[in-house]
């Protein structure tokens, strides 16, 4: 039988890759691994694998780094260039009737061919109108999958789920906060090139979004302001101090850049409510390394007029005393789509 106690759910992102494995107790957990280690951001571009040979390495050097014995896990992909998310209508039939018809369904919701993907859905159950009902589909481009699978069984993994880093930050809250009926909750993750947005109503999703943007900006914004290297920006970006470039300074030139960011969430959130014509959104709950910025949340806050928190993807963890407790509560944010993989199950839905 597979032994499911041993899944590390790891995330690959396209700056960070990140491993957590947790140990469950009864019915919370405990953390049993959490290691992360940056990569150089031409490996993965807009989602894509573009050099497989060093991302193998990387993998394999988080592997020693991390002690990691066990194998199995499971990855994420995002990115609107390969993952469609839709919330459909459809006539109701059973799950088997669908399964049979996706294909056909699916067709005119997704902007690539349609052999070209793996399709996925969710029914959600039916509508007030009669005969129809609600369906999450997703359609991943096949070759980014392949790509992604490649490179995690070269570097000695055995990949067992390949998710949507949308849906892990759901597993992600789900496991960690009290679900609200009737409010909406936007979920957030915003990483080196990507924000994913999925919101929530009453712990069901109901709007999903990725959009090609990220911190990258921060540090493309300091690289050409002070002529610096990438590895250089990104420390400035952690308020490590330089001889060549003020704190205020890099802060003035950080805040500025953010605004691209703010505009993009609030556009999304626009998009949401005139397209869905929901109730507003309550709280944003923001994840990433982004949202490390100082100062980023209260920003985004006020540039949005929405209450904004960064997750807490620990809460119900507990966190044994091997671990550096203030180390993993400051670095929590960055760690929210890797826990949310490491709760996943073969066939858990
Ligand atoms: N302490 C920090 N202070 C400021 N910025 C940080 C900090 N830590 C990480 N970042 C920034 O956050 C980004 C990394 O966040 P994250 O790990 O969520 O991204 P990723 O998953 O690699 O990217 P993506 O999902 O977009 O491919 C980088 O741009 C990095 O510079
Ligand atoms: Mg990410």
């Amino acid at each position: 039988m597979f032994d499911s106690k041993g899944i590390i759910g790891l995330d690959i992102g396209s700056s960070y890759i990140k491993a957590v494995q947790l140990k469950e107790r009864g019915s919370s957990y405990e953390l049993e691994l959490f290691e992360m280690l940056p990569i150089s951001p031409e490996l993965i571009v807009e989602g894509s694998i573009i050099d497989a040979i060093r991302l193998t390495e990387a993998l394999k050097e988080l592997t020693r780094k991390a002690k990691i014995k066990n194998k199995n896990v499971v990855i994420s992909i995002s990115g609107h260039s390969s993952v469609i998310i839709k919330r459909i209508s459809l006539p109701e039939m059973t799950e088997e009737e669908l399964s049979e018809s996706i294909k056909f369904e699916a067709e005119q919701y997704v902007p690539f061919d349609i052999e070209d993907v793996n399709l996925d859905f969710q029914i959600l159950g039916p509508k007030e109108e009669a005969g129809q009902m609600d369906v999450i589909l997703v359609a991943v481009k096949r070759d980014v999958i392949n790509d992604y699978v490649s490179v995690v069984k070269e570097a000695g993994f055995n990949p067992v789920i390949v998710d949507v880093d949308a849906f892990a930050l759901e597993n992600m809250y789900g496991v960690n906060y009290e679900i609200e009926a009737g409010t909406n909750v936007a979920l957030v993750n915003i990483g080196a090139s990507s924000i994913n947005m999925n919101i929530m109503r009453g712990g069901v999703s109901v709007f999903t979004r990725d959009s090609s943007l990220g911190s990258n900006v921060h540090t493309e914004a300091m690289q050409k302001e002070f002529h610096v290297t990438y590895e250089e920006a990104e420390r400035l970006k952690r308020g490590e101090a330089s001889e060549k470039v003020k704190r205020e300074d890099a802060y003035s030139v950080m805040s500025q850049a953010s605004g691209d960011i703010f505009t993009e969430v609030s556009r999304s959130l626009d998009y949401f409510r005139s397209s869905t014509h929901q109730a507003d959104v309550k709280e944003v709950i923001l994840s990433g390394g982004c949202t490390l910025i100082p100062g980023f949340p209260r920003y985004l806050s006020e540039k949005i007029g929405i209450a904004v928190s960064l997750v807490e993807p620990f809460k119900n963890i507990q966190i044994p005393k091997k671990f550096d407790a203030s180390y993993i509560k400051e670095i929590a944010p960055v760690a929210a789509v890797a826990v949310g993989l490491a709760v996943r199950r073969p066939g858990d839905r």
